[in-house]
């Protein structure tokens, strides 16, 4: 079967992608596996400065998912332009650089510098729940997501994708207003704000009391999202939160996701993320489907 699948400009030769965070940049991982199993890399946000983190704790086990509130920890812009990149492009795979910053200029900044012609897309987080400033401040205000995606239009030709938080009341608000600032994608989701407690110690469990909830629980919120998205914007839309089977895989394909990212479950079993394209080939067959891109908006409603 067919695997191959386009985000707008750019090509993949199957929907499987790991969700930013999940993953590192792939450096350790590719020691275990064959990379060519993925259709690209997304790599860990990059920030302008090197990034500490939050205080640990900072992720918590809750009964179906993970709350997280890593804070953005990274080496910075010029770490990875100077060291990683030429290690994650050995992979000889498309790669989606998810950057992060704490305000409109740092995202420009941080576009201007992306030119190596292996990095096919722009992840723009706008949605990270667990920094003060910048990020999903940005991405709970249509106008601000407007503003701030024009301006990273204006210095790059790459592919910009919009990372959307769910923790918005109207999502295709925000995906509308990615649109018509000249984005090519918009990616969710990012996690849900949660927060989870130490009754002994009285305290929140993480050090940032508050977190992200990923994980199986959201699945549901996240379908509901992409199928919002796909009946209110044109352009395509990549597809996260909770992928733990094929199935789920399929179910975000089916809602409208053109492709998808594997997040927590990577860090349960990797295993999962490289044997996903065949898997989700095969099921799609049993269903009756001739290629995966077929799959893509398949979802018939009952109203
Ligand atoms: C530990 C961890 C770190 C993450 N770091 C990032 C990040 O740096 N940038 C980003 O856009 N999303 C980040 N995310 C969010 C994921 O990419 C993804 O949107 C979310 O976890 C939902 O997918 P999942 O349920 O498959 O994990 C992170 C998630 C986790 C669990």
């Amino acid at each position: 079967m067919k695997t191959k699948t386009k985000v707008g400009t750019v090509e993949f030769s199957c929907p499987v992608l790991p969700a930013s965070g999940c993953f590192g940049y792939g450096i350790e991982l590719a020691q275990y596996y064959d990379m060519s199993a993925l259709g690209g890399i997304v790599t860990k946000a990059v920030t302008m400065d090197e990034r500490p983190g939050n205080g640990m704790p900072r992720i918590a086990e809750t009964p179906s998912g993970l709350l997280n509130a890593i804070g953005l920890e990274n080496p910075g812009v010029e770490f990875f332009l100077d060291v990683l990149l030429a290690q994650i492009k050995r992979f000889q795979l498309p790669i989606i650089v998810n950057l992060a910053g704490k305000k409109l200029k740092d995202y420009v900044s941080l576009a201007e510098k992306m030119l190596d012609p292996q990095i096919a897309a722009l992840e723009l987080n706008l949605s990270c729940p667990n920094v003060k400033t910048g990020c999903m401040s940005i991405g709970t205000n249509a106008r601000e997501i407007k503003r701030l995606v024009s301006a990273v239009r204006k210095v790059t030709d790459k592919a910009i994708w919009v990372k959307l938080t769910p923790n918005v009341t109207d999502i295709t608000e925000m995906a509308k207003a990615a649109e018509s600032a000249g984005a090519d994608a918009v990616s969710l989701i990012n996690t849900l704000v949660g927060m989870t407690i130490d009754l002994e110690a009285r305290k929140p469990v993480l050090k940032n009391n508050t977190g992200g909830l990923s994980g199986p629980a959201i699945m549901p919120v996240a379908l509901r999202m992409v199928s919002e998205c796909y009946r209110a914007i044109e352009i395509p839309i990549v597809g996260m939160g909770g992928i733990a089977t094929a199935e789920d895989a399929l179910a975000f394909l089916m809602a409208g996701a053109s492709a998808i990212q594997v997040g927590s479950s990577t860090l349960v079993d990797p295993d999962l993320l490289f044997s996903l394209g065949d898997k989700m080939a095969q099921r799609a067959s049993e269903l009756g489907f001739g290629s995966l891109s077929e799959v893509c908006g398949s979802l018939e409603y009952w109203d």
